[in-house]
């Protein structure tokens, strides 16, 4: 053919064509699960639509001047001296231009669109480590239930801050078409929606250490009931397993000292033992209740001495050292610890060693 330029064209666009529509038909991505992953692979689709026919015309430029106009066996000229084109150099120049920063306009709006406020947004903390994701669902009261695997409701927007604990990771739910950094000493946020019920993935997707690619884990999107009778099982094993109040100013004010107590892990026999404390109540002094026995004994306790122990023997002045909120939860804790059959939650105590002394 006598004109290079035009055969070069023709070469360009029909391989352009052919292969575009070989990318388009890949499928590049698992199945949707979020309301933002149509709009992501229809920006993917868009980038590809660009970027692979400049690619393919840029190769075959390349390719077909190698092999058209290379120097044949002998020829020993120079190649002819040129001196530039002004329109050529203006149309590589702005053509690009208009396009990059086209795509980078609508880049933007498909991320600011994904990230915008959503009413009802469930919040998650993601922790990352090397080389595991822990996930962290705040509740009312400051506490938070926690869990290895990341358990959403569908329909629900659900906002992720995510932190790291070492290195750089990165927050990768391929069926979200989501992706977020871990950086160290930053906060960073992603957000999303998921549409279907299943159970996915979440990868991270930068080498953070030797277990990299062990750094997945299951995220199982459930119906919304699923999901509140899930939490609302991590909620109550949270509550169940919160550090008991009384006991721990039991144990700071140094109660198991002198007193037996079972609950608190304490064997002491100076004063008399709370163990069964309901029982000896009931013998002794009925007439007051069981709270405000054991209130009295600690804030009165010359009030009534358990024969064969020491008048003086318990300190007078825990009404002072102690807040009035703090005696109510010790008067509380041992009213519930020391009787055996209160089924308060608290492991049931052995009855009385004895009758009292
Ligand atoms: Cu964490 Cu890779």
């Amino acid at each position: 053919m006598r004109r290079p330029g035009v055969q070069m064209a023709v070469i360009g666009v029909v391989a352009s064509v052919i292969i575009t529509a070989i990318t388009l038909l890949i499928d590049w991505f698992p199945e949707q699960a979020s309301t933002s992953a149509h709009d992501v692979d229809l920006l993917y689709d868009v980038l590809l639509l660009v970027s692979v026919p400049i690619f393919v015309l840029v190769m075959t430029v390349a390719i077909y001047s190698v092999i058209r106009f290379r120097a044949r066996p002998g020829d020993e000229r120079d190649g002819e001296p040129l001196h530039g084109n002004a329109p050529l150099e203006i149309a590589w120049i702005s053509i690009p231009f208009v396009l990059v920063s086209a795509l980078a306009v609508y880049g933007w709006v498909v991320l600011n669109h994904q990230e915008d406020p959503q009413p009802d947004t469930m919040l998650v903390n993601v922790r990352a480590g090397q080389f595991a994701w822990r996930f962290e669902y705040p509740q009312p009261g400051g506490q938070s239930v926690r869990s290895n695997e990341l358990y959403l409701p569908k329909d629900r927007p659900v906002r992720f801050r995510i932190k790291t604990d070492d290195v750089i990771h990165s927050f990768w739910i391929p069926e979200f078409r989501i992706k977020q950094d871990a950086v160290p000493g930053v906060v960073t946020i992603t957000q999303t929606t998921p549409s279907r019920a299943g159970d996915f993935h979440v990868v991270c997707a930068e080498l953070c250490g030797v277990g990299h690619s062990t750094m997945r884990q299951q995220v199982h999107v459930m119906e919304g009931d699923r999901f509140a009778s899930w939490i609302g099982a991590r909620r109550q094993a949270l509550v169940a397993a919160a550090p008991e109040p009384g006991r721990q100013i039991f144990t700071t004010y140094g109660c198991g000292g002198c007193h037996t107590l079972e609950d608190a892990g304490s064997a002491a026999e100076t004063g008399p033992s709370l163990d069964g404390l309901a029982e000896v109540h009931d013998k002794r002094n009925p007439r007051l209740s069981l709270e405000a026995y054991v209130r009295q004994s600690i804030v009165d306790p010359k009030a009534l001495v358990v024969p064969g122990f020491r008048p003086d023997g318990m300190p007078a002045n825990y009404s002072r050292q102690l807040t009035r909120g703090e005696i109510d939860a010790l008067v509380d804790y041992l009213a519930r610890a020391s009787s055996s059959s209160s089924g308060s939650g608290i492991a049931a105590v052995r009855p009385a060693a004895g009758p009292p002394r």
